[in-house]
């Protein structure tokens, strides 16, 4: 796209909430959230869970998308818009240029190894083989440094081809194809894990309340989950948000999103809680969960092989329409900022993705005993610093922006358009004005280790 062509937008909005969708939708919700939930004890956690999504979330992604809604730019270009070309707020959008575009470089890994896992589940690979050998089949892939920077470099390009295509023919026109496919695939392997032998436990373990396992740290988890799970705080949502027409209804169309997104998680851990239970593993096993348990589970079942490979598949979809919203964040700033054209701008960040990447690839290989970031692999760094520091923060500094330092006015004009549904405007300027900072700064302090 040159710079005489009016900016993209999307066709329309079922397309939007399902790129928007595409892009919280990801590893967050199918291989974090099962995880995090098995660690910190289950039904508890997922209602704190969901009071974040509906207090600090839901709040925040509206803020999000009215900044960029209103600024009709790229991140940066919005702040400077809403704020002023000099603003010192033009910061909290590099800040989010960057954010996504580190967080891109060590998803794509992980991203990686579920293709790798469609082509061993549908070769047959795990079929027939003991819990111990398909452990092993994990710990030869990611110890292969060629392996696993093949199938970074092969998600990168897949992700490169897709936003090369523009908002439109890019990314709107295959999160169409890919979430339905994406929800369709879930909605099989939810029934199969509800008539798995293990659906009582599971359905206990997830929405029974023990609240004797509520640790403060389950807490903060929580509340960190719902940031990265909603895809806020990195610049994507203000970028998405600039491509929509000023008649859409925002709060509706964050609503949609954040139902979408919560019942995913929900459905994933419904998929896979039961047949862990049915299996006799471990619900607390760590991030292993998905990679090293769902191929166990389903090598023992009639049609293993094929639902190994729905599953993988499923997860390299909603990776592929989550990182396709975090290059969109960079190439949107070159593109609007800097004038470049979409394909080279693409291209350009999807290699030094890529480069900034191979670190995190051999964390789990080569560079796994070099450990000079505060003790931790590259890997485990910059997920850390992304996950724990800079989304919370991006996220805080939009709250306090639309909190604090917009017009009243315009930014309800903004909200409410024209005047329908008035009452949500004093409501959500609430959440964004004191809820959601203060548990952010609280999360923050946390993570700091201020409270031990
Ligand atoms: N929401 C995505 C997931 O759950 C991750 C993400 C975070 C994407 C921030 C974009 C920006 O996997």
């Amino acid at each position: 796209m040159n710079r005489t062509t009016p900016r993209s937008q999307w066709a329309s909005r079922i397309g939007f909430v399902l790129a928007a969708a595409g892009s919280a939708i990801g590893l967050g919700n199918i291989w974090k959230f099962p995880y995090i939930t098995g660690l910190n004890g289950g039904g508890a956690f997922v209602l704190v869970y969901l009071g974040c999504i509906l207090l600090v979330g839901l709040p925040i992604m509206m803020a999000e998308f009215l900044i960029g809604r209103h600024g009709q730019k790229d991140a940066v270009g919005s702040f400077a818009s809403l704020a002023g070309e000099r603003s010192p707020w033009r910061m909290v959008g590099w800040m989010g240029v960057f954010t996504s575009f580190l967080l891109f470089s060590f998803y794509a890994v992980v991203a990686g190894w579920s293709f790798d896992y469609i082509v061993r589940s549908a070769t047959g690979a795990f079929q027939g083989k003991s819990a111990d050998e398909i452990n092993a089949i994990f710990g030869q892939l990611v110890t292969s440094p060629v392996q696993v920077i093949f199938w970074q470099a092969v998600f990168i390009v897949a992700t490169v081809g897709i936003v090369v295509g523009g908002v439109r023919g890019g990314i709107e026109r295959w999160s169409k194809i890919l979430m339905p496919l994406l929800f369709l695939l879930l909605l099989l392997l939810f029934v199969r894990g509800m008539t798995s032998p293990g659906a009582r436990a599971g359905l206990e373990f997830m929405f029974r309340p023990d609240f004797s396992k509520l640790t403060p740290n389950a807490l903060l988890d929580a509340l960190g989950h719902s940031f990265f799970t909603l895809s806020l705080g990195a610049g994507t949502m203000i970028t998405y948000g600039s491509y929509l027409d000023r008649k859409a209804d925002l709060f509706t169309l964050s609503l949609r999103i954040t139902i979408l997104d919560t019942l995913v998680a929900l459905l994933a851990g419904l998929a896979i809680f039961p047949v862990v239970f049915a299996a006799g593993l471990e619900p607390s096993s760590g991030p292993g969960l998905v990679f090293q348990t769902i191929p166990i589970v389903f090598s023992a079942l009639p049609f293993g092989s094929f639902l190994a490979v729905l599953f993988f598949l499923l997860l390299a979809f909603a990776a592929l329409s989550s990182s396709i919203s975090m290059l969109e964040v960079s190439v949107a700033y070159l593109v609007d900022e800097k004038g470049w054209g979409r394909t080279l701008a693409t291209s350009l960040m999807g290699f030094f993705a890529f480069v900034i990447g191979i670190p995190s690839a051999l964390s789990f290989n080569k560079l796994a005993q070099f450990t000079p970031f505060f003790g931790r692999t590259f890997f485990d760094f910059v997920d850390k610093l992304v996950s724990s520091y800079l989304l919370p923060l991006g996220g805080l500094c939009v709250a306090l922006y639309a909190g604090w330092f917009w017009k009243a006015d315009a930014e309800k004009r903004e909200l409410t358009g024209d005047g329908d549904r008035a009452w949500i405007y004093p409501l959500w300027h609430l959440l964004v004005r004191f809820i959601a900072p203060l548990a952010v700064v609280v999360i923050l302090l946390n993570q700091a280790g201020l409270f031990g």
